[in-house]
């Protein structure tokens, strides 16, 4: 984004086109500054994931202080990234043939690009493409240590090695490390239930790691971590793992109902107009698309609905989007005064439940600072 490319005069909370995103910088820099000192105490490296906002301003400040490595979950993403001038990008969604073609039009873009399987058929029809495309990848092996999603189980030993001697003795590919995702701290209620989970996780993977070592595979690198995950650990980590938090940067209404963030904290949230008024609810233009329908969160925490609602300054009003239907958000208000006080095209911002999902479903967004409008930052989207 140029300046050129910016309204001229800058749009207000007030008059910015609804449904739109909104991004507090204060809160984002502090998000972004308590992570950054927390991986520095645990002594890893911090390779931010970038797909929650998809942006280079911000994977910009995430980075700073450290080697400079993000992680992606598109190659849109990739390639946004490789023209903002990013040279070190992991590519954490396992990769099948159907993306060899651009995943190396990527990686002679970059210095490097990491990309990951759990499969070890993969590499050597990665390896023929890659030699074809005359660039070399790195590649992690997914284990999985309890979430179930991909990965090789953690305890398939001899499946892992096959993997591994089928990367190690592949051209053009080198074993980066093993990598894993415990998505099962989300379903944790408590920050000791998250520990518990993170060390496990940590100690998994170092299992996974030395056993590799011992069989002559040498895995650099051990890369875990979820926001949840990382904030809960509290003990220093080995040298050779790598961190990749992503949603601590915007944190949302998900993370600050399990307790691992503040309200406060939640650096996005969806400016929206209120386009219909009933006895006891109001419905605004923030439906299913402008703050997705990710109701994930609400199976724990019913609260929260679709999103947390508060005034055009972003101050609580104790409201919650129950219901959406593609550009209609429906929020009950039983308080009568309060409903006087939401006319028609009043403006409200909405705490997304889980903003990574919110932040993917639009082209910009207004930062902000003191409720002032100072800057529009696109969004990487696509695949
Ligand atoms: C592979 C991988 N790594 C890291 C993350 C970041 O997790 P979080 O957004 O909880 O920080 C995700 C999130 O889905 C992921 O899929």
């Amino acid at each position: 984004m140029t300046a050129a490319d910016l309204p001229d005069p800058l749009p207000d909370l007030l008059t910015i086109p609804t449904p739109a995103l909104i991004l507090d910088l204060e809160r984002l820099t502090r998000n972004i500054a308590r992570m950054s000192a927390h991986v520095a105490r645990l002594g890893a490296r911090l390779r931010p994931h970038i797909k929650t906002h998809k942006c280079p301003p911000i994977a910009r400040q995430q980075v700073a202080g450290w080697f400079g490595g993000v992680t992606i979950s598109t190659l849109a993403e990739g390639f946004a990234f490789a023209d903002a001038g990013f040279d070190d990008l992991l590519y954490a969604v396992p990769l099948e043939p159907g993306k060899f073609r651009r995943a190396c039009d990527l990686a002679r873009r970059v210095r490097r690009l990491a990309v990951i399987t759990d499969d070890p058929d993969l590499p050597p029809l990665l390896s023929a493409a890659a030699m074809a495309a005359g660039v070399a990848l790195d590649v992690f092996i997914e284990i999985d240590c309890g979430d179930g999603r991909t990965g090789l189980p953690f305890a398939d030993a001899a499946r892992i090695a096959r993997t591994a001697r089928a990367i190690a003795g592949a051209k053009g590919l080198a074993l980066a490390g093993v990598l894993t995702h415990a998505g099962q701290a989300y379903a944790a209620r408590a920050a000791d239930e998250r520990r518990a989970i993170a060390e496990l996780e940590r100690d998994r993977m170092q299992r996974v790691a030395a056993e590799l070592e011992r069989l002559g595979l040498e895995a650099p690198c051990v890369s875990i971590g979820s926001t949840p995950a990382i904030v809960a650990l509290d003990a220093p980590l080995p040298p050779n793992f790598e961190v990749r938090p992503g949603n601590y940067a915007f944190f949302d209404a998900f993370q600050a109902q399990c307790g691992v963030c503040a309200f406060d904290d939640c650096a996005l949230t969806v400016l929206t107009a209120v386009i219909h008024r009933g006895a006891d609810k109001v419905v605004t233009d923030a439906g299913a698309i402008a703050l997705s329908k990710d109701i994930g969160a609400s199976d724990f925490f019913a609260k929260s609905g679709y999103g947390l609602v508060g005034d055009v300054a972003g101050r609580s009003l104790g409201l919650r989007v129950a219901a959406v239907a593609q550009e209609h958000g429906r929020i009950p208000v039983p308080d009568r005064a309060l409903l006087d006080r939401l006319p028609l095209g009043a403006r409200l911002r909405i705490a997304p439940n889980h903003s990574c999902l919110t932040a993917a479903q639009h082209a910009h967004y207004w930062v902000v600072v003191a409720d002032r409008v100072v800057d529009r930052w696109p969004v990487a989207r696509g695949w």
